[in-house]
């Protein structure tokens, strides 16, 4: 017998009820319902709709079904797990609530409806799951800083079109990644803000006739105030669709990371060593060291955009108020949730654990070409003809089969008079990098300046 069943004289086929279940999802929320249910009976006391004994009473039976399901998803004994015709986690606990308690049971009900349960139950376990992924986001970033700090003095080719560009520290590189997870967090925060108001007491969609107190129930729950609009309350999805989003932006930026630890660890680029609790073998190739870890982030970034695309798809155009169809919303935000921060939590495992390597040898490889013409224009020269002389330097380097290490001051001052003796020195990488001082440049003392910068956000809240 269902709890809605009064108006019907027969109950759903079985195929319905095995389509319509939600359980096998929602029953990752029961903590979130029965903490609802608390807060939802409370407030009914509260406001003189339930006795104290009556309240009591039902507490009692609310942690003795919170009990029960604790221990069936601890597959202790004891344990109690609804079947599917009992539909949805909020009638599992409250047909399970009555077999405690009897009657006083259906008393729960009164100005609520399911609609705006699954809502609170939802944004609960949304809250509490942003703030997980927010700290292994920002332990993440502690990582990277630590790496940047430590290891980062690394002269490395800076690359764009994943061609050598210019040298840098890898440090700078490494907080590159680090400012854009760093954003990622304040995307968490302010999707976290927008959505911690609570739905509860918004019934069905319309209010109830009772004179309940939202703002009680909803601060009990650790809510900033109530969503104040009773259709909006039920009907809002958006929270998810912006956490989803923030989570899928998040794994853009990880499946970043992850290519380059995948191109890096390559013997062709040989920038790091991958350790072995972070790689995998092959069964055929016994010298194998495979980036399996980053691949896979790389892969299940696809999995979240997806999911956010479901999102979307599912509350496009959807009528107000409640419709079955968001039901289908909680397997992508579970989906996007898990697989966001696990892979947050694998990446920071790899980080912290791979190996930096030497960097290559950059002594007067073409990526110092830039130095040339910086050179002249510091001398006066405007940097497109500057540009001009070093690009014609690196033709003729290129012609005769060698770089840049190759060159005589004679052969610069030919090039241009505004070369001076003090130029090839200029050649020199490191050098290279260290001249670039400018805010947010590579030179070491800006990666320390922005490793002091992000290590504030991470004390900061
Ligand atoms: N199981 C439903 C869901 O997950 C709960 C709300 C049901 N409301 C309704 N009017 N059928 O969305």
């Amino acid at each position: 017998m269902a709890l809605w069943d009064g108006r019907f004289r027969g109950g759903p086929a079985d195929e319905m009820l095995r389509f319509g279940e939600s359980l096998g999802t929602d029953l990752h929320l029961w903590r979130e319902d029965i903490a609802g249910s608390k807060a939802h009976s409370t407030m009914l006391s509260q406001v003189g709709l339930l006795t104290t004994d009556e309240l009591n009473e039902i507490h009692r039976g609310l942690d003795l079904v919170a009990t029960e399901l604790a221990a069936a998803e601890a597959g202790q004994p004891g344990g109690w797990t609804p079947g599917i015709e009992l539909e949805d986690i909020h009638m599992a606990v409250e047909t399970r609530l009555r077999d405690h308690i009897g009657e006083l049971a259906g008393k729960l009900h009164t100005a609520r409806s399911r609609n705006d349960q699954v809502a609170t139950d939802v944004r609960l376990w949304l809250r509490a799951r942003l703030d997980l992924l927010d700290s292994e986001l920002a332990a993440l970033i502690g990582v990277l800083l630590d790496r940047a700090q430590v290891d980062g003095r690394v002269l490395v080719p800076g690359c764009t079109h994943l061609q050598r560009g210019q040298p840098i520290w890898l440090g700078h590189q490494i907080l590159a990644h680090a400012w854009a997870l760093s954003r990622d967090r304040e995307r968490l925060s302010d999707a976290r803000r927008r959505l911690n108001r609570c739905p509860l007491g918004a019934a069905a969609m319309a209010g109830t006739p009772h004179p309940i107190d939202r703002l009680h129930s909803a601060g009990l729950l650790g809510f900033a105030g109530v969503v104040e609009n009773a259709m909006d309350a039920v009907s809002a999805r958006d929270h998810l669709v912006e956490s989803v989003a923030a989570c899928a932006i998040s794994m853009g930026h990880l499946s970043r990371m992850a290519e380059e630890l995948v191109i890096w660890s390559t013997p062709e680029f040989h920038r790091v060593r991958l350790s072995d609790s972070w790689s995998t073998g092959s069964s055929i190739m016994p010298q194998k060291r495979n980036p399996d870890a980053a691949e896979l982030v790389r892969g299940k970034a696809g999995r979240v955009f997806g999911d956010l695309q479901t999102l979307l798809v599912l509350t496009k155009a959807l009528p107000l108020a409640y419709n079955r169809d968001l039901q289908e919303d909680r397997p992508p935000l579970f989906d996007a949730i898990s697989t966001t921060r696990s892979c947050v939590r694998v990446m920071a495992g790899c980080w912290a654990d791979l190996q930096i390597l030497p960097g290559p040898d950059l002594d007067g490889d073409f990526l110092l070409a830039t130095e040339l013409a910086d050179y002249l224009a510091t001398r006066g020269v405007p940097f497109r003809q500057a540009h001009q002389v070093a690009g014609g330097l690196v033709r003729r380097c290129e012609e005769r089969g060698q770089n840049l290490a190759s060159l005589t001051l004679s052969e610069l001052t030919a090039a241009h008079p505004a070369f001076g003796a003090d130029a090839l020195a200029w050649l020199d990488p490191a050098a290279a990098a260290e001249r670039r001082v400018s805010r947010g440049g590579t030179a070491w003392s800006e990666v320390i300046r922005q490793v002091s910068l992000l290590r504030e956000t991470l004390l900061g809240e």
